[in-house]
């Protein structure tokens, strides 16, 4: 159970419509805060997840109060948030339910060595709504690999995905953001990079990675952000919080790009959902 933080006021519930690939998920659930006693807000939370975490089903209830403001949305710029390196059990974990709490989807590219051991988070992502995708089994750069040995990074960690799931496509995200002719050929997904990096990894100052994403970000951007680090985590809590106060949606990479009338295509490189 996440603790709940007091100044967490915005979810991204308003932006349910413009989610277009089996995300119906997060739908139908409105989560309610602060009102009245503390007990209250604690046992709201714990219905919220009851209804959120299992929800395959489709759209059935809209809150009544919810009013018309599909125009208005439609407008609202979208970003994809996109986490590699993980899964880790200490940070992933936390990350997950901070973004359950504010209904946001995002976007992971596991390493295939981290999976073992890790698999209930793996499945709760899939089940939360979130892309999953491959960023190589053991952190190793895709190009100059022999056929065998890409398809020990990229199709082993896909099979590795595919036992835990039993569906999905795993898009790729090369290490480094590097690849050859050769990787683009066998890739068997589309491949995404990113147009926002605040390099969250270098020193892990929250601060300077709020900013340097805060002060940068566009409508269409896909952000690079790793769940291995705790600075990482509370980083991208206060991004979304920002974004989200600024109006903005946040969508998996496939929705971003297919919302921006993208057709994605195996072995072509996307850094952003912008055409
Ligand atoms: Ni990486």
């Amino acid at each position: 159970m996440p603790a709940i933080d007091k100044n967490f006021t915005a979810t991204n519930a308003r932006c349910r419509h413009i989610l277009t690939n089996g995300n119906e998920r997060w739908a139908g659930v409105e989560c309610v805060r602060d009102s009245g006693a503390p007990w209250v807000s604690w046992v709201l939370l714990v219905v919220c997840f009851m209804l959120a975490v299992p929800a395959s089903v489709p759209e059935t209830v809209s809150p009544a109060s919810a009013p018309a403001q599909v125009e208005v949305e439609t407008d609202m710029p979208v970003v994809a948030l996109t986490f590699d390196d993980g899964p880790r059990a200490s940070t992933t974990g936390r990350l997950l339910d901070e973004l359950a709490l504010r209904e946001v989807p995002a976007t992971f590219f596991l390493l295939g060595h981290r999976i073992p051991g890790n698999e209930d988070l793996v499945r709760r992502m899939a089940a939360e709504g979130h892309q999953i995708g491959v960023h190589t089994y053991d952190h190793v750069e895709v190009t100059g690999l022999s056929r065998e040995d890409f398809d020990l990074q990229v199709g082993k960690t896909r099979s590795l995905l595919l036992d835990i799931l039993g569906e999905g496509e795993f898009w790729l995200r090369p290490p480094y953001g590097i690849t050859d002719a050769a990787a683009r050929q066998w890739a068997d997904s589309p491949i995404v990079l990113w147009s926002v990096d605040p390099e969250d990894w270098k020193d892990q100052d929250v601060g300077r990675i709020v900013a340097g994403v805060v002060e940068h970000v566009q409508d269409g951007d896909i952000i690079l952000m790793h769940d291995l680090y705790g600075s990482s985590v509370d980083a991208a809590v206060q991004i979304v919080d920002a974004l989200l106060g600024k109006g903005y949606c946040f969508v998996t990479v496939e929705d971003l790009l297919a919302r921006n009338g993208i057709e994605a295509q195996d072995g072509v490189i996307y850094r952003s959902g912008r055409k």
